[in-house]
């Protein structure tokens, strides 16, 4: 696997790669790896001929409360990982490299309509530090494809929400959520849970897939569906956030009209931060 940490230096080997005609996925990645940013890379081989992942602790996407100095780094093992699955390049650029005048200076990317509900209400700024950081790794890269996680489903829309409003020339890929083999879906954040907690959580994706169930089943009472579910979580001890059933779409609250939907949900187990969320076409 190539490892890049300039510019100029991955552009090198995308520019042979262009060269050759060889189609490139790209992965970008905050590191702190595991199976579910391995599927990404998967995926990604899957439908091109070269795969690139890159790994930076993005600054700009931390609030001022969050931990951004205590982020895991575990750089040596993640890059392990990388060669394991036949990754053909690793992008670890500095901050100075990308950030050369600092966070202040730089041009924002604030993308309308998706970014102030959900988890841009809890975190402000949050998904403007990711447009930007996405903006100019898709731009440094020139990827054919580059792909997302489904998990993080209000990340993965508003990525394709600014590649559509801006025009930009790559495709955005969303990729199903990885997942234990009692639902619970694969995060950084599962490593702070205690046994205990680990064993609660499959109840989360339990209940999304009860919810989606009735709403396939003809459920079109959203309201009364959302406020059992999180009565239902609460009771197990989880403290709820939101559990709310959207138009994949536009992420607002879903009509009876609206046929492709998406269960977006969010927990507190103990002091761990649990996303989640499910998928319902109605064809
Ligand atoms: O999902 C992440 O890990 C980050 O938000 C991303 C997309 C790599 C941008 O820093």
């Amino acid at each position: 696997m190539y490892q890049a940490t300039s510019v100029s230096e991955l552009q090198q080997y995308v520019q042979h790669w262009k060269d050759h005609e060889e189609s490139i996925a790209f992965v970008p990645t905050m590191g702190n790896l595991h199976q579910g940013h391995m599927s990404l890379i998967e995926k990604g081989q899957s439908l091109c001929d070269r795969s690139i992942c890159s790994i930076f602790v993005n600054p700009m996407q931390f609030g001022p409360n969050e931990d951004f100095n205590h982020y895991p780094r575990t750089l040596e093992e993640d890059i392990e990982q990388l060669e394991a699955i036949g990754c053909d390049l690793v992008y670890m650029p500095a901050a100075s490299e990308l950030y050369p005048e600092g966070l202040e200076k730089i041009t924002q990317v604030k993308v309308t309509d998706l970014t102030e509900i959900f988890e841009g209400a809890h975190r402000p700024g949050h998904f403007t530090g990711v447009a930007t950081i996405v903006l100019k790794l898709l731009n440094i890269v020139k990827p054919d494809i580059s792909v997302f996680g489904k998990k993080d489903f209000q990340q993965y829309r508003v990525i394709s929400k600014m590649v559509q409003d801006l025009n930009l020339e790559v495709d955005i890929i969303g990729s199903e959520t990885t997942r234990d083999s009692n639902g619970f879906a694969t995060s950084s954040r599962n490593q702070y849970l205690s046994e205990d907690q680990k064993s609660l959580a499959p109840l989360i994706y339990k209940t999304l897939e009860e919810s989606a169930t009735r709403i396939a089943e003809g459920e079109t009472n959203f309201k009364r569906l959302e406020k059992r579910a999180i009565e239902r979580l609460n009771q197990a001890g989880f403290e709820t956030d939101y559990f709310c059933v959207c138009s994949a779409e536009t992420l607002k609250p879903a009509s009876a009209e609206d046929r492709r939907l998406v269960i977006l949900v969010t927990v507190l187990l103990g002091k761990t931060r649990l996303l989640d969320n499910i998928e319902v076409d109605l064809g």
